[in-house]
């Protein structure tokens, strides 16, 4: 049993978003202090085989935040000290929006899922920036970029590139969210010409590394447009995925009928798989996201393809000790199957 074993049954009787903001605000606290230390001195695991290169960066181990659970960039350096060996904050967008009315985030316990439908609630690009420039954080920090709500189609690539340029400076890298499905007019967003101007636009800006975040819902053909303006603008990597729209048979929990994106284990296959499409396709770094709640599963996405991974529901579930257990069971996995190192492992079961 550990600490988290103990306060799990007191944050699950509260409303997820109100967990949430418990956890968040203990993270806040710690910024700095030597509980911040102290975390840093029991969940993180130094092992040079654990370290990646990806876009020119360097990560100390592959296992990152995904983007929603640190909108403001509040707490890189406390996600730091929990062991995790990335960051990526946001969604981030023009303007300050509220998101839409609580309740919005539900889990589903019996599945190990969350559904959500936030909708890009945010302090906005000008507070997030400025707050991203004094972040001094020991491990890369990505930002999200997403589209403002009332932003119609045409007007997105000036918009995101109002929200690139407030966060240029304290971003080790960015990502172009054009797969949130509580965002309106997303499905547009998703189509080759929206994709290309909007990427044109942040490039124009001088953004990279450049990383595109897909959804898991995008038809092939419709992933086969997204590669093509990876190949096409020379993006630096691609995210996958984003929640999905979908709801798979197997889910059991009540919450199964409320609308949002699902999260968590039941979009774990569905995610590697397209980590694997990817990887096949395009010769840039992939982050597999969706459903990453162990060693074994982060180990999953990476010999699919993945150079780093990242995950926000799993520590919902599993608590604050989530990114040791990974890395160090992702040691025992690569000497069990003779790797070096993770860098060796990427992509070992593609053809
Ligand atoms: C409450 C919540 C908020 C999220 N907000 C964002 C967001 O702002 N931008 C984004 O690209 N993804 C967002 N996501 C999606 C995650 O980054 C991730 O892609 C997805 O949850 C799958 O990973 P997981 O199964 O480990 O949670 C959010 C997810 C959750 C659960």
């Amino acid at each position: 049993m550990n600490g988290y074993d103990l306060i799990r049954p007191l944050l699950f009787s509260l409303p997820a978003e109100t967990a949430h903001g418990i956890v968040h605000g203990l993270l806040r606290a710690s910024d700095g202090t030597p509980v911040e230390s102290a975390m840093a001195r029991r969940y993180r695991v130094r092992d040079p085989r654990l370290a990646v290169e990806a876009f020119d960066r360097e990560f100390p181990n592959p296992v990152g935040v995904a983007a929603g659970f640190d909108k403001n960039a509040e707490v890189p350096g406390p996600l730091a000290a929990l062991g995790f060996g990335f960051v990526e904050v946001g969604g981030v967008t023009a303007e300050p929006q509220t998101g839409n009315p609580r309740p919005r985030m539900f889990r589903l316990r019996e599945d190990g899922a969350i559904i959500n439908r936030m909708g890009l609630n945010n302090d906005g690009a000008d507070v997030v920036g400025e707050r991203l420039a004094g972040v001094d954080a020991p491990v890369p920090v990505g930002v999200n970029v997403a589209k403002s709500e009332h932003v119609g189609g045409a007007d997105a690539p000036a918009d995101y590139r109002y929200t690139y340029e407030r966060v240029a400076e304290g971003g080790d890298f960015f990502v172009v969210n054009v797969s949130c499905p509580n965002s309106q007019g997303f499905e547009e967003l998703q189509n080759r010409e929206s994709m290309a101007a909007i990427v044109e636009a942040l490039r124009d800006a001088g953004a990279a590394p450049l990383l595109i975040k897909l959804s898991p819902d995008l038809p092939e053909p419709a992933v086969e447009d997204a590669l093509a303006i990876v190949r096409e603008y020379e993006l630096e990597g691609v995210v996958a995925t984003n929640t999905t729209t979908e709801r798979p048979a197997s889910l059991r929990s009540e919450n199964r009928a409320e609308t949002g994106g699902l999260s968590g284990k039941p979009l774990e296959d569905e995610a590697t798989r397209m980590v694997r499409f990817v990887a096949e396709r395009v010769d840039v770094p992939v982050v597999g996201v969706g459903g990453v709640s162990s060693a074994e599963g982060a180990y999953r996405k990476i010999r699919a393809g993945a150079s780093l991974v990242q995950l926000y529901t799993a520590l919902v579930y599993e608590g604050p000790s989530l990114a040791r257990e990974i890395n160090e069971g992702l040691l025992e996995l690569l000497e069990r199957d003779g790797f070096d190192s993770v860098e060796d492992a990427v992509g070992a079961d593609l053809e």
